[in-house]
């Protein structure tokens, strides 16, 4: 993960690297670095912790430079450390990274041998020190090089060095990297968000490229080491800006405004007049797919898994979901009438990004359910459908769960009416009643105060689980999810049916067990699994659409959610199991926005 931030600029620019930092924040924040070039030296500080104490240390230790890098750290060789902390330093040159070196150790042992003393224990020290030897004996771009030949692995870098002290570099293989130009300077950015409050002029490095920027000028070379132009794209201004507003957290914020966000995503694909959906240009007809492979990490995995069951209740394609860490090293055969769709909320995630760079080698029609619409992910696939949530900072995905599932919904329905494999009045109807839902998701969220009440048992409990069947199991896997990423609880997601097939031997006296329990299908059949839960001491907690006294008998809490079509409950359930994770979360004094050990985006494998 970690983030980079690099300016050249003819005035200080510690105060924009801070405030660039601070937005990057959320692709790692165990450690944090400053490097700029002060009266002809580089001029290094860092710190463990959050931006917070880098900025603390900058104030009582000002660092002038007027061209510079920055770093937020997630670490992944060596320990959180000052040490271990970017940017990595020598006399020459300093450097910040995003991304993993993996031939480092070797490469250590060599530069060693040459007489260099490494610090820290981590894998871009050796960039450091490679760089440092190359510009002995090569002008700059050809030392660059030389460098990044040497490299095995994924890297985004910035980099300044003493005796080109008006310049910042910056380079990209595997890792994101953006450039944006300024009137009076120009920068680098492991993104465009952390770029936005300076420019919204904005450029993508190439896998292979590297950047040259001056406070006036950018130049760009590719693999092959000539000279190339970009296209320079405008951003567009956010419709939700990412401040907290009123809110404690961001967290808070984004879950309840998925009302709006869902709102604002139906109207972008429904076509209100036609009672249609629209969906041009797809990358293969919909009436020619042979097969759906939705692939995703996490909580876009959920959503997946979520989507396969509407796949294949509406459309007669099969459906086969996969986690992109295990996709991208099987052996899959492809196939050019399949589609492969893509599902993440940064777009930048390493192990989607390789499970879709295999798809493309592969000559795959591939498709990004998206929520960063300038991530890589959007760019290499065929075919992009945003889900229109407007910035997601807090760690924890909520609003974009919501919004990945609405459109992977809207897709399956709209695939099931171009291939005629649902008659029109029922399309219209499933139309119709998406627009009832951001109302209800509204009313769903009203349920905030019972479940304060309902986070107290989690408190001092060992663990938790939760249970569903059919569309609540995905559910119940996010809710567990949510629960234990937040609130560092164990928590297991379960289909209610698998119980006696081991996991029941977990129950215990008092032990949390949510069970999901729509009136659908699986109704009576879910109840009878919750029977077994009370029976073993389960401490049950219903969510349910029924309210039923003879079924709430014996169950701690009962939380009614609104009635919608059964294919829509997923979202509502969501709500209250996002509510529950932030709730026993605070009452643990957890960092709700920032979980250890974890970041937003995670650009590592
Ligand atoms: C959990 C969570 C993660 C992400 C996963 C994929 O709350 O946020 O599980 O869903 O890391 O991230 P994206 O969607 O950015 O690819």
């Amino acid at each position: 993960m970690c983030g980079i931030i690099g300016i050249a600029s003819n005035k200080s620019v510690t105060p924009n690297i801070i405030q660039s930092l601070k937005k990057l924040e959320y692709r790692g924040y165990d450690s944090a670095g400053i490097a700029t070039i002060v009266n002809g030296n580089i001029d290094e500080k860092k710190c463990t912790g959050r931006v917070d104490n880098l900025e603390k240390m900058l104030f009582k230790n000002p660092s002038n430079g007027s061209l510079g890098i920055g770093h937020v750290r997630w670490a992944t060789h060596g320990t959180p450390n000052q040490i271990n902390a970017h940017p990595h330093s020598s006399e020459e040159v300093s450097v910040v990274h995003n991304g993993i070196i993996e031939n480092s150790s070797e490469l250590k042992e060599n530069l060693e041998k040459k007489g260099y003393k490494f610090k820290s224990q981590t894998d871009t020290e050796v960039i450091t020190f490679l760089l440092t030897d190359f510009l002995k004996n090569f002008d700059l771009i050809n030392a660059i090089n030389k460098t990044l030949e040497k490299l095995n692995g994924s890297f985004a870098l910035g980099i300044i060095i003493k005796k080109y002290n008006n310049i910042v570099v910056g380079a990209r293989r595997g890792s994101p990297l953006a450039v944006g130009y300024g009137p009076e300077e120009n920068y680098l950015g492991s993104d465009s968000y952390a770029l936005k409050s300076m420019t919204n002029k904005i450029t993508y490095l190439d896998d292979g490229d590297v950047c040259v920027l001056t406070s006036g000028k950018i130049e760009f070379y590719n693999s092959k080491n000539i000279k190339v132009n970009k296209e320079v794209l405008t951003l567009s201004n956010d419709k939700y800006t990412a401040e907290k507003g009123d809110y404690k957290d961001f967290m808070s914020k984004e879950i309840s405004e998925q009302n709006i966000t869902a709102k604002t995503c139906i109207k972008e694909y429904v076509d209100q007049l036609r009672q249609d959906i629209n969906l041009y240009n797809f990358p293969i007809k919909p009436e020619e797919i042979k097969k759906i492979v939705l692939i995703g990490c996490g909580t876009a995995y959920h959503s997946c898994v979520t989507a396969k069951y509407w796949f294949e209740e509406f459309t007669n394609i099969p459906i086969e979901i996969d986690i992109a860490s295990e996709f991208r090293y099987r052996k899959i055969k492809f196939d050019n009438k399949n589609l492969y769709i893509f599902v993440s909320q940064s777009g930048e995630t390493a192990d989607t990004l390789a499970a879709l760079d295999l798809c493309k080698k592969n000559k795959a029609k591939t498709c990004s359910i998206i929520n960063v619409v300038e991530s890589s992910i959007a760019r290499s696939s065929d075919f992009v459908l945003p889900i229109h949530a407007g910035p997601e900072i807090g760690v924890a995905s909520t609003k974009a769960f919501t919004g990945q599932m609405l459109v992977l919904y809207i897709l399956a329905i709209k695939i099931s009416d171009v291939r005629k494999e649902t008659n029109k009045s029922d399309y219209i109807n499933k139309i119709n009643e998406l627009k009832r839902l951001p109302g209800l998701i509204k009313e769903t969220l009203k349920c905030q105060d019972e479940i304060q009440v309902i986070a107290k048992d989690f408190l001092h409990a060992r663990g938790a689980m939760f249970l569903g069947r059919g569309l609540s199991f995905p559910i119940a896997l996010e809710g567990a999810l949510k629960l234990k990423e937040l609130s560092y609880l164990h928590a297991e997601g379960y289909p209610a049916g698998e119980m006696k097939h081991g996991p029941l031997a977990l129950i215990e006296e008092g032990l949390p067990v949510v069970i999901l329990a729509p009136k659908d299908r699986y109704f009576e059949k879910t109840i009878s699994n919750m029977q077994e839960v009370i029976a073993r001491g389960g401490k049950v907690i219903l969510i349910s659409n029924e309210h039923n006294k003879i079924v709430s008998e014996n169950v701690r809490f009962t939380l009614e959610i609104p009635k919608t079509d059964d294919y829509l409950t997923p979202f509502l359930m969501t709500i209250p199991l996002q509510l529950l994770a932030y709730h026993v979360a605070s009452l643990k004094n957890c960092d709700i926005d920032k979980p250890r050990n974890l970041a937003k985006s995670v650009t590592v494998e």
